[in-house]
């Protein structure tokens, strides 16, 4: 009789990522070209021109961007999960509106939003990101996207927002990077982000960098006047103290 013996998971991985690692450098051996086309996901390598960045800044967390950001408008996270994100960005911008956008309701938490935070209590759109996003018209001073993560559903989302969005709002995505350590896939967000704001001169306003590479960027429509605005606001986030939120213990996806 067979003997099954059951594998550690921890050592599934590492040899799951041995055997990647001997695939990629066969792959490179025999074919004489680099494996990355492979690992992206169809996201193609792509840089966002350099005009476009010059007027960013870099902060070390994401909830930093936030008061680049105008307060007081109405502002949208797409993809909220259990609404962590969301109450930053009511704590750190104060909307007037603040909606969500999520397929999946199951882990949203409404005791962040009860009516002693003084916070606002969203507004919940229950649906496909892009089709919720689709039923606005210039509507948001600030979307954060952070729904699905493939090349696809990143430019599909960004197509709905950049008609949902004011044409002097704020478009700011999470996980911009090109692989997701947290889930071992290709993410498409940096191609995707890339090529809308080569394509449609959208500048870059600030990158938050992170521990686990997963990076976030907020991004405008690039012309002198939200230069201006921005510089301003930076002298506003340089004399503001901001703790942000307590940590939750892990993110669910
Ligand atoms: C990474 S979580 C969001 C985390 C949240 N933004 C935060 O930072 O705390 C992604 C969420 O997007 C939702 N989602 C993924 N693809 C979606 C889509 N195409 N339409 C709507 N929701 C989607 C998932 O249900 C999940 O709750």
């Amino acid at each position: 009789m067979e003997s099954s013996k059951k594998i550690d998971p921890a050592e599934r991985i590492q040899n799951a990522l041995r055997e990647l690692r001997a695939s990629v450098r066969a792959y490179r051996r025999e074919t004489g070209k680099a494996a990355s086309p492979l690992l992206s996901g169809g996201a193609p390598m792509v840089s966002i021109r350099n005009e476009l960045v010059v007027n960013s800044v870099c902060t070390a967390q994401r909830e930093f961007l936030l008061p680049l950001v105008p307060q007081g408008g109405i502002a949208c996270e797409v993809g909220t999960s259990t609404g962590f994100f969301a109450r930053a960005i009511a704590m750190f911008t104060k909307p007037a509106e603040l909606h969500t956008i999520d397929m999946d309701y199951s882990r949203f938490k409404d005791s962040y939003f009860e009516q002693d935070s003084g916070l606002p209590a969203p507004i919940k759109h229950e649906g496909r990101s892009w089709e919720e996003l689709s039923k606005f018209d210039k509507y948001f001073d600030l979307i954060y996207i952070d729904a699905g993560h493939s090349y696809k559903d990143v430019t599909r989302d960004i197509e709905a927002a950049s008609k949902a969005i004011k044409p002097d709002g704020y478009l700011m995505f999470n996980d911009y990077c090109r692989w997701s350590i947290e889930q071992a896939e290709p993410y498409g967000v940096l191609a995707a982000v890339n090529d809308f704001a080569n394509e449609n001169n959208w500048a870059v306003r600030g990158v938050a960098l992170s521990g686990s590479g997963h990076f976030d960027i907020l991004l405008s429509k690039n012309n002198d006047v939200m230069n201006a605005r921005n510089k301003e606001q930076v002298e506003i986030w340089k004399t503001t103290t901001i703790e942000p939120p307590e940590k939750e213990p892990r993110r669910n996806s």
